[in-house]
């Protein structure tokens, strides 16, 4: 059972901006009353008569998960059901550690109360449900309207006949899973409730049912065809007369009455030519605005709905997308639904937050993995430009990646295909919306094939897409290919356009080499292009009833729920809260639309990566900078004026070149007779006391071991390389220059067969008010060598807090590349001087305020990490990188990685800095 009275789909009627000025609107958001039960066998059976007393009921916010707000427990688990499968049942007996099994299948009895006045009576009353997770029975006044599932669409509801002049009440009866949970299996936090907007809609009695609009340019672009088709349907009881007015740019046609007969739906189509059109695009998001109206046969205006459109074409021409005739590279990014406090459902101001943040960071395309979001997030992404995947919201993922079970049952193809159906019934008349997804990780079959045959019967104007089989699939997706192999597999498809609709995991510290998948990308016209995962780290704050108790982010796990997957919800380009990792900048970086190059004659050429905007759009300034005897030329392209998501002078495109490089201090001539108070045994510098102050609280001494991140733990790093717990194959040489420096140099040698090299280097611990750092050299956020590109060098000054960057899940951080000279110095100089670190060549600098220990115990917090003991430095040649493919397996590029088996010899000197504190 999919529905059961639910009114037809159709497309979002007023534009999510204008629905609170809209009259026929009545918002239902708010508190209602609420009853939450672990088993169907405890809920309260009768709750929804008009006698049952709920006056003691708790409150809840709607819309809302019920679980952020201290009812039951999420989970958040990837590929297996949370429930034991066995369909269409969701009940079966789990394992007793399941949270399923004490909490068989919660159910969330909502009620509210609604007034209703004669005036809206005598009207068309529609009950509006955004989504409701995940499936939901509707009483009103005690009388049964209606069930649905399919918990990511609306699910209205025609209540006219069941209200009463006075107050009314509305009960909703919400079940965790259904049948329908089955479809939606996708890798997130399971919550449950009603999430999205509740509305009652008070309509006339002949009114607007749906509209769709296309704008299709011809082929010379002169002109677009725009067409129109208004549904209206009368749902009073006598025929009536009606005049739809379709007005663009404030020309509408010539009136037409039409006459409806009671209960009848009439179709009327408004066609009107656009001469010369600006194309919609994300680079340029022009937009039309249009209205639909209905005035009755007096002419007065009974109903009115404004919207707007863009015209735009997409194609495939053989293995070329093309968008509006080019050959458009869609920089992409993948996004789930997730608020840190209120789960699944997302505010306004947060979309706006996302967006202005994708924006900025030259992201062009959106995926909406995996199903649709709430409708104002397509309006932004009309208006601010960004292509949309819009996905339907089915995924089978528990039967297996394209498995058949789901896919050729004949008992599942009508849910299939209404997933299918909402989803392009709701957003057709966004122009953001470029391909419609069938699902992910779902089934292949008849059932998928029905899904394909709905979204190409209901709009050819946009691409379907599938990832599971490219039979169903305008282009051929390919997840999780490194650089390489995205390059082999867009030559061996020879039909269709390639498409990663994954890539580049995000998940912790990561996002190398992610430069080198957009040289593969640019280099190949039949690579439409890429779509990282993910946008947010899926984090959640401990909440109870009406507050958060913990600005922790939680994870698989922390709520005790099982099954779960741990922290591989944890993948975002930015945090919970949004605030951007320091791999987001690589991302701004490396998807800007323009590249530059300086010739050898000092000429800076511009190749420009986007289709309808010419690099003099942008104003274009540089500036050149001296550190030392190194000479820095930094050029930007910037906004030349505001933009909804970003003001004038914004940087939207940058490069760095040296023009004159750094001089590295060579060794001193005279390598000895200098004096001071230190004590070397062999290889390590255990003592150095400067000033009457020790400053070693850990000795300075050779190490070859880091930590892992996510990406190098799924790859079995540490298990790889142990043997570099313990330093090898190494001399370290100290030279006292004189009683306040030291000249440090190590040699490796390699005597047998050695693995890869987590870092060379060495490491020293310095007393914990070592706090603040001064440095030349790549930042100011953490960069690794496969991950530096948009970290330029300059001179940065920071706290030892802002040095270091907390993942969710503590792991290896804090690296940054390229350092000429590093200062740290404690809060006063009472504690010691300020320590100076100038490499002979090039280093990388980690500082922590714990130790690699604190690391490998694996702590799941940063909460968890002891603080403060010591201040750990880490000084090294050359570090591993942190990957950027996946985080189940594939390891780091083997250019960024350090071969064992060949020498390294690297120096710095460290000093006393005589002038004061930083
Ligand atoms: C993909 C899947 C995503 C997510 C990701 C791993 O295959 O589509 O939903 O699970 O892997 O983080
Ligand atoms: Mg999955």
């Amino acid at each position: 059972m999919l529905g059961i009275n639910k009114l037809p789909y159709h497309a979002t009627l007023q534009l999510p901006s204008k629905w609170k000025e809209c009259k026929e609107i009545v918002s239902l958001d708010g508190e209602w009353l609420f009853h939450w039960s672990p088993k169907p066998e405890n809920r309260p059976v009768d709750f929804y008569r008009e006698d049952y007393d709920v006056s003691g009921w708790d409150k809840i916010a709607v819309p809302g998960n019920w679980q952020t707000q201290g009812y039951g427990t999420p989970i958040y688990i990837n590929i297996n059901y949370p429930f034991v499968r066995n369909r269409p049942s969701v009940t079966t007996e789990p394992p007793k550690d399941w949270t399923a099994y004490e909490n068989r299948n919660p159910v969330g009895s909502y009620v509210t109360f609604v007034d209703v006045t004669k005036e809206m009576l005598a009207k068309n009353l529609i009950l509006h449900f955004g989504g409701v997770h995940s499936a939901m029975y509707l009483w009103i006044n005690g009388q049964r309207v209606g069930y649905s599932q399919n918990s990511m669409s609306p699910a209205e509801f025609d209540v006219s006949k069941y209200m009463h002049v006075g107050k009314n009440k509305l009960a909703v009866e919400v079940y965790r899973w259904c049948d329908g949970s089955y479809l939606e299996d996708q890798d997130m936090w399971r919550l449950s409730g009603i999430f999205r907007e509740v509305q009652l809609w008070v309509r006339p009695l002949v009114h607007i049912a749906d509209y769709r609009v296309t704008a299709i340019p011809n082929d010379d672009y002169s002109q677009a065809e725009v067409q129109a088709v208004v549904s209206i349907c009368n749902t009073g009881k006598k025929k009536a007369t009606v005049c739809p007015v379709v007005m663009i740019d404030d020309l509408s046609a010539d009136k037409t009455e039409l006459q409806i007969n009671a209960g009848d739906t009439t179709n009327y189509v408004f066609h009107y030519t656009l001469k010369n059109p600006r194309l919609w695009s994300a680079e340029k998001p022009n937009l039309y605005p249009f209205s639909v109206e209905l005035e009755d046969n007096k002419g007065n205006t009974i109903e009115h709905f404004d919207y707007h459109f863009g015209v735009k074409k997409v194609e495939c021409v053989g293995e070329v997308f093309k968008i509006n005739g080019k050959n458009v590279k869609l920089r992409g990014v993948n996004r789930h639904d997730h608020h840190p406090r209120t789960g699944r459902y997302v505010d306004d101001a947060t979309y706006e937050q996302d967006l202005r943040l994708m924006k900025q960071a030259n992201i062009n395309f959106l995926r909406t993995s995996h199903y649709p979001d709430r409708e104002y997030l397509y309006e932004l992404c009309d208006r601010w430009g960004i292509y949309v995947m819009d996905e339907a919201n089915q995924e089978s993922h528990g039967y297996g990646y394209a498995n058949q079970e789901m896919g050729e049952d004949p008992a599942w193809k009508d849910a299939h295909v209404d997933r299918a159906e909402s989803l392009v019934k709701r957003d057709y008349n966004h122009p953001c919306v470029i391909l419609w997804s069938l699902g992910n990780e779902g089934g292949i079959g008849p059932n998928i094939q029905a899904m394909y045959d709905t979204v190409v019967a209901l709009d050819s104007t946009r691409l379907p897409f599938y990832d599971c089989h490219p039979r169903y699939s305008a282009l051929h997706d390919f997840g999780y290919p490194t650089p390489d192999i995205l390059k082999t597999e867009a030559e061996k498809e020879t039909e269709k356009p390639l498409i990663a609709r994954e890539y580049a995991h995000a998940m912790g510290n990561s996002m190398g080499n992610f430069q080198e998948y957009w040289d593969v990308i640019y280099a190949d016209s039949s690579i439409a292009g890429a779509a990282i995962w993910d946008w947010v780290d899926l984090g959640l704050y401990r909440s109870g009833k009406g507050e958060v108790k913990s600005e922790e982010f939680l994870y698989g796990g922390d709520f005790g729920d099982q099954p779960n997957d741990g922290n591989f919800n944890i993948n975002g380009l930015v945090a919970p809260d949004r605030k951007p990792h320091p791999h987001y900048y690589e991302v701004q970086y490396v998807y800007q639309p323009l590249t530059f190059k300086r010739d050898n004659d000092g000429t800076i050429r511009i190749i420009n990566r986007d289709s309808f905007t010419d690099p003099s759009e942008y104003d274009m300034t540089c500036d050149t900078v001296s550190f030392g005897s190194e000479r820095l030329l930094n050029v930007y392209a910037r906004l030349k004026e505001d933009k909804p998501w970003a003001e004038k002078g914004f940087v939207v495109a940058r490069e760095q070149f040296v023009l004159q490089p750094y001089e590295y201090p060579s060794l001193p001539a005279k390598k000895s007779g200098g004096k001071a108070e230190v004590t070397i045994n062999g290889n390590t510098l255990s003592s150095w006391i400067v000033d009457g102050h020790e400053v070693l609280q850990g000795p300075l001494e050779p190490y070859f071991w880091k930590p892992e991140n996510d990406n190098q733990r799924a790859a079995g790093f540490a298990r790889r390389v142990a043997e570099w717990k313990e330093v090898k194959d190494v001399t370290v040489n100290y030279t006292i220059i004189n009683d306040s420096s030291i000249l440090v140099e190590m040699d490796y040698q390699p005597t047998t067969d050695r693995p890869i090299i987590p870092k060379v280097g060495m490491r020293m611990r310095l007393p914990a008010d070592y706090t603040h750092i001064r440095y030349y050299g790549r930042g100011p956020w953490e960069n690794y060598p496969d991950r530096k590109r948009s970290a330029f060098l300059s001179e940065y000054e920071m706290p030892l807090s802002d040095y270091e960057t907390e993942y969710i899940r503590p792991q290896d951080n804090s690296n940054r590349c390229d350092i000429r000279w590093f200062e740290i110095s404690p809060q006063t100089s009472a504690v010691g001087p300020r320590l100076r670190i100038a490499g002979l060549q090039p280093l990388c600098i980690r500082a922590w305020d714990y130790g690699e220990e604190d690391l490998d115990a694996d702590p799941r917090h940063p909460q968890d990490l002891q603080r403060g003991r010591f201040v750990n430095l880490n000084i090294d040649l050359n570090i591993h990188g942190v990957g950027g493919v996946d985080t189940w397996g594939q390891r780091t590029l083997p250019q960024y990685t350090i071969n064992g088996n060949q020498p390294y010899h690297y120096a710095f000197i460290i000093m006393k800095c005589n002038s004061g504190h930083i």
